[in-house]
């Protein structure tokens, strides 16, 4: 599988929305081969499986007996994640988990050991991290080239009507795992912090507005991290005007980028700190204001010297990254235990709303409550309630 000019055998566990995409990204490599496809509805398996001339199976345990594939895409519901990938793991294959990749921190674990025990190994679908713009800014911050981040807001202002909870698995932690937070707001989360680097600490909020769900339809958290910046973090599924965003302030400038379900280049901006002079002359003080615009400092602006090829966030990007990344030997980088901090991150979110305590990354050790189950084994609230007690 690792002879660059291979073809990686690919196969799909899920035959719904999402499965088009991969598909579609595998294609887009012309480096794969999609050797089958399964669903437990195996008239979804038969009709994906004509469409893209691959072979159609009614579980993951019938693909796996029938075909060697190098790389199983998971796009079933989250709660079925963990399980599918320990049984793919098994048979010596590695995985691509679709987001969240687990419920629990004790499922990423129970994922974490079958991994480590097989010659597979576990990555994940978190496309916001592969687009050029967060590859731009992630080398960026992590060279200091932006200045250092001071505070950070991000944004996942979303709407689903009440007939998105239709389906029986939409509404209930057990099929969907948590809301906005982790359903939706995660892929902000996830390059939030792919960005900032460590969580020290969270204090939030949940609460239950005007959607037929058993978790919450909106959730705000204050968040510290080990560099000392802070950030403000919303999830919403009741904002019509829909939004997606990250804003970074650094001691260089204003690091941006406002999209709804991925970016280009062109939904990304960095406004440089005017230096004293600049910032004098632009009346930045009290009493005299005029913002400075992008053009202000252009000519020594890092964001934009560092612009090249423009990759949107999408599967295409990530996907393609990671075709290379194994048909070359290497190792794809949005590993498992990367995302830990991300499902750490969403565990204490939960922890504090429910608790009314702000949460320290430290205390979810396999004893809390939270590290089992992201609704910490509490009963559930009534309608219109706040989590907090
Ligand atoms: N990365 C993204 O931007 C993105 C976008 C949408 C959805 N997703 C994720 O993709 C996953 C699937 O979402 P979707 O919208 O495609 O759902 P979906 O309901 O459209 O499709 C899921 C499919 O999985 C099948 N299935 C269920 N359990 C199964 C099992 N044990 N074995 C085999 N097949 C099984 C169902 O029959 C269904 O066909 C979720 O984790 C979701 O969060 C990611």
């Amino acid at each position: 599988m690792t002879e660059p000019d291979q073809v990686l055998k690919v196969a799909i566990v899920g035959c719904g929305n999402i499965s088009r995409s991969h598909v579609r990204a595998y294609a887009n490599t012309g480096r794969t081969t999609l050797v089958g496809v399964a669903d437990i509805v195996v008239e979804k398996a038969q009709k994906l499986a004509e469409q893209h001339d691959s072979t159609p199976y009614a579980s993951v345990t019938e693909l796996l007996a029938a075909e060697d594939p190098d790389l199983v895409s998971v796009t079933t519901p989250p709660g079925s994640h963990a399980e599918i990938a320990i049984e793919v793991l098994a048979a010596g294959k590695s995985v691509l988990l679709e987001k969240p990749p687990v419920l629990s921190l004790a499922e990423m674990d129970a994922v974490a050991a079958a991994e480590r025990a097989s010659t597979g190994s576990v990555l994940v679908v978190f496309q916001h991290r592969h687009g050029s713009g967060a590859l731009r800014a992630a080398d960026l911050l992590g060279r200091g080239a932006l200045g250092r981040p001071l505070v950070a807001v991000c944004e996942t202002l979303w709407f689903r009507p009440v007939s998105y909870f239709d389906p029986e698995w939409r509404g209930t932690w057990v099929g969907e795992g948590g809301g906005p937070t982790l359903g939706h707001g995660i892929h902000q989360i996830d390059l939030l912090l792919h960005l900032l680097g460590p969580w020290r600490t969270i204090s939030a909020t949940a609460v239950r507005l005007d959607r037929p769900v058993e978790f919450e339809d909106v959730s705000l958290a204050t968040v510290t991290f080990e560099s000392g910046a802070v950030a403000s973090v919303v999830n919403s599924l009741l904002s019509p005007r829909e939004l997606s965003r990250i804003r970074i302030d650094t001691t260089g400038g204003t690091l941006e980028v406002n999209h709804l379900y991925g970016y280009a280049d062109k939904d990304w901006t960095f406004r440089p700190t005017p230096d004293a002079a600049t910032a004098a002359t632009l009346g930045m003080d009290p009493g005299n204001r005029k913002s400075p615009t992008e053009a202000d400092g252009a000519e020594a602006n890092p964001w934009t010297a560092s612009a090249g090829a423009d990759v949107p966030s999408n599967h295409i990007a990530q996907l393609g990254h990671l075709v290379d990344d194994l048909l070359a030997g290497r190792s794809h980088d949005t590993t498992l235990a990367s995302t830990r901090p991300t499902m750490e991150f969403v565990a204490a979110l939960y922890a504090s709303a429910m608790t009314g305590v702000a949460v320290h990354r430290t205390e979810l050790t396999p004893e809390h409550p939270f590290y089992q189950a992201l609704n910490g084994g509490i009963p559930e609230p009534r309608r219109g309630d706040s989590f907090l007690t």
